[in-house]
């Protein structure tokens, strides 16, 4: 079954980039001209898929607006001949894309949210993109997951490999030979991680997660981990990793975000090489 739907989880607080998101969902902050949000779901629709599915909360709903259609900005560019932006506008969300969003009304973590989702996926194949983890290759993250995914007919989890002294940030991944998980771990200290292989925002989950966060008990935090699941979906399915190709940041923390708009300001067509040259006057 073809992988056609995505998952954002979106309903956090944002506790870690206060006072920024006190009102404001973090994952509208802007990377140079765009919010975090529609990076991550471009690279959903350059990897094929079109349903997506936003876990949302209260305070959220600047996202909605995001992806809903504007109708008198869109007449205001229109009137006054704004072509170029008018297509920058509506590139947001393509005609061929739809949109969901359904509530998560209590914060009991990840796999909470993710479960949350579980009535509009049905029994289908379906991606899961962590809007905090934002990630750049020209072959997107989430389709080199679904090759996985198509090959092996079974769940997908993107990992990388990080230093030990930050396992203790991560989900982390012990795997065989053949890229099959053996088991997996909710934020393990760094002398008891079993590999450095981090789990790093990005899922391809058959429908049978639901059943295993379904049986899933408040884990690290107190919380519903997705982690978890993944750990009791093992007993009945095999899963695998892929070890992805790209550049991930961290825009959930406030320094991997400054990383992430300084080198995508760097690679931006219109403002590049501009930007380049007033870093290289105020270098220290
Ligand atoms: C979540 C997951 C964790 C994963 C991480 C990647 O943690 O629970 O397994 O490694 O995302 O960003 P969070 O960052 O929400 O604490």
């Amino acid at each position: 079954m073809k992988v056609r739907k995505a998952v954002f989880p979106v309903a956090g607080l944002g506790t870690r980039f206060l006072p920024a998101t006190k009102a404001s969902p973090k994952e509208m902050l802007t990377v140079v001209d765009k919010p975090v949000i529609q990076y991550v779901v471009e690279e959903a629709y350059d990897s094929g898929i079109r349903q997506m599915i936003f876990v949302t909360g209260r305070t959220k709903r600047a996202i909605e607006d995001h992806f809903d259609l504007n109708f008198e900005l869109e007449n205001e560019l229109e009137v006054k001949s704004k072509k170029e932006l008018l297509g920058v506008v509506r590139r947001i969300k393509p005609d061929d894309m739809s949109c969901f969003f359904v509530r998560q009304e209590k914060p009991l973590g990840l796999g909470h949210a993710v479960g949350c989702a579980r009535e509009i996926i049905g029994k289908e194949p379906f991606a899961v993109l962590l809007p905090d983890d934002l990630m750049v290759n020209d072959i997107p993250v989430t389709s080199q997951l679904i090759d996985i995914y198509d090959k092996n007919d079974a769940s997908v989890i993107g990992v990388q490999e990080v230093p030990l002294d930050q396992v203790e940030r991560y989900g982390i991944v012990q795997i065989d030979d053949h890229k099959r998980i053996t088991g997996i771990v909710e934020k393990p200290k760094a002398n008891e991680a079993k590999s450095n292989l981090a789990v790093s925002g990005r899922y391809i989950f058959t429908a049978e997660i639901f059943d295993a966060l379904s049986e899933v008990t408040p884990g690290a935090l107190g919380e519903i981990q997705l982690t978890d699941a993944i750990q009791i979906l093992l007993k009945s399915q095999d899963a695998y990793v892929k070890k992805f190709e790209g550049k991930r940041y961290d825009c959930g923390d406030k320094l991997g975000y400054l990383k992430a708009n300084v080198e995508l300001g760097l690679q931006h067509d219109e403002l590049g090489s501009e930007f380049k040259d007033w870093l290289e006057k105020i270098k220290i």
